[in-house]
């Protein structure tokens, strides 16, 4: 297939963008690609591929930006239910942590969680993991984190299994047993660290060997934060994992500065999340480091704070920075990377260009499959979005609306145009 005449190709070619390299987006005019099967096998103007290609068949991008898909790399995307009885009680003065400590939060989620069924687990997740990819989000990471004992984070881990099975969008799986206390022990944060560390750890190495023995290991996540796991207990859990051959990441300085960011750089995590409250220092470790810093803009603005990730200090730093939605039922349920690129351009004051490369190429070095998708380049998967819209500029000035037209996934055509309402 010759998908051609796009006003602007963003081919994000050359790799994860440091520093003030983000934002290079390799703009082709009147841009073409060739795509066989699920790859791309071709990259060029329109008139050099249809000299190549002459006889393939065609699909007309004229009038449109082509861009690859983009990678969502932080979600907390399977849950049941939902906590909508909580927003007006955070709107009303109430911090998150206070809700959590009083058995609210994150726990509110997980009994709701523990007592769904697989089935209830896939179909209420299905259609929101269905409205990201319509708003073209073509991979995204995935957690397990809301059951915090091994019965129910494992049927998670298997619902998620499903789900990226079932496709059309990629999953790449985190186990975050370390997501909060589990109620059980909640006067013995110790008690349950050592059983994530003890148990859930080589548990979930061997069921994924069984279950999935043709992935990778998951990522292994800790949400590093006061009231949840401290840098202690964090280090712990992310020691062991890498001992048992997990890659790492975590969720650092939300809130409060523990040390969770020099901690992921020196035991080498794909990266570290949140990054609200992060020091100069754990700036200047990040612009050496190949840990990705993911900043999750929509976590603040749900929350109605007003404090967001120092990216521009971070850039500066030679950070390698990405964008994710961080979608969960507490502080942030949003499933659009267009509002993530939206609001990180004013709240963070990044360009369109530089939102656009923290969310393909960046972000999918931050869930390390910057070898096959994020970019459009000879040899990746064909993940590849199709805007309305003739200029890349447009993504981060509009917002609210969806700008997506076409999603091709894995080589396959799919319309998201709303079209127009028809009377009979
Ligand atoms: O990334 N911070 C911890 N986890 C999520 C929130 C989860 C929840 O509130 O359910 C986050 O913001
Ligand atoms: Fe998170």
């Amino acid at each position: 297939m010759l998908i051609h005449s796009a006003s602007q190709l963003l081919t994000l070619a050359g790799g994860p963008q440091r520093g003030h390299a983000l934002g290079t987006l390799g703009i082709i005019e009147h841009g073409a690609v060739v795509v066989r099967e699920e790859k791309i096998v071709a990259v060029g103007t329109t008139d050099e591929m249809r000299a190549a290609y002459p006889h393939e068949p065609s699909l007309d991008a004229s009038g449109c930006v082509l861009m690859p898909g983009f990678v969502d790399p932080h979600t907390h995307v399977i849950w049941a239910g939902d906590r909508a009885n909580e927003f007006g009680m955070k709107m009303a003065g109430m911090h998150y942590l206070d809700i959590l400590a009083a058995g609210g939060g994150i726990i509110s989620t997980v009994h709701a969680t523990r007592t769904a069924s697989i089935e209830t687990l896939i179909s209420q997740t299905r259609p929101r993991l269905l409205r990201m990819f319509a708003h073209g989000t073509t991979t995204a990471e995935a957690k397990s984190g809301y059951g915090l004992q091994t019965a129910t984070e494992l049927r998670l881990l298997k619902a998620l299994l499903a789900l990226d099975d079932e496709g059309p969008l990629d999953l790449a799986i985190t186990f975050l047993g370390a997501h909060a206390i589990a109620p059980e022990f909640k006067d013995d944060p110790q008690g349950y660290t050592d059983l994530v560390c003890d148990t859930m750890l080589p548990i979930v190495k061997e069921w994924w060997g069984t279950h999935a023995p043709r992935l990778s290991l998951p990522f292994v996540d800790v949400f590093c934060e006061n009231k949840a796991f401290n840098l202690e207990q964090s280090r712990r859990v992310l020691t062991k994992a890498r001992s048992l051959g997990f890659p790492l990441k975590i969720h650092a300085d939300e809130f409060d500065n523990l040390g969770g960011v020099s901690l992921a750089v020196e035991l080498g995590a794909a990266s570290a999340d949140h990054l609200v409250k992060t020091s100069e220092a754990d700036i200047a470790a990040l612009g050496k480091a190949e840990t990705v810093a993911v900043s999750l803009p929509c976590t603040p603005f749900g929350l109605a704070e007003c404090h967001y990730t120092p990216a521009r200090e971070i850039i500066e730093a030679d950070g390698i920075l990405a964008l994710a939605t961080d979608c969960n039922p507490g502080t942030t349920w949003n499933e659009s990377m267009q509002f993530v690129i939206a609001l990180a351009c004013r709240a963070m004051k990044l360009t369109p260009a530089q939102a656009i490369a923290a969310t393909t190429i960046n972000s999918a070095y931050a869930i390390r499959r910057a070898d096959t998708i994020g970019s459009i380049e000879v040899g990746k998967q064909a993940d590849l979005l199709i805007l309305s819209v003739p200029d890349y500029r447009q993504l981060g000035y509009r917002y609210g609306t969806n700008l997506v037209k076409q999603v091709i996934k894995r080589g396959r055509v799919y319309s998201v145009d709303v079209g127009y309402y028809r009377t009979a």
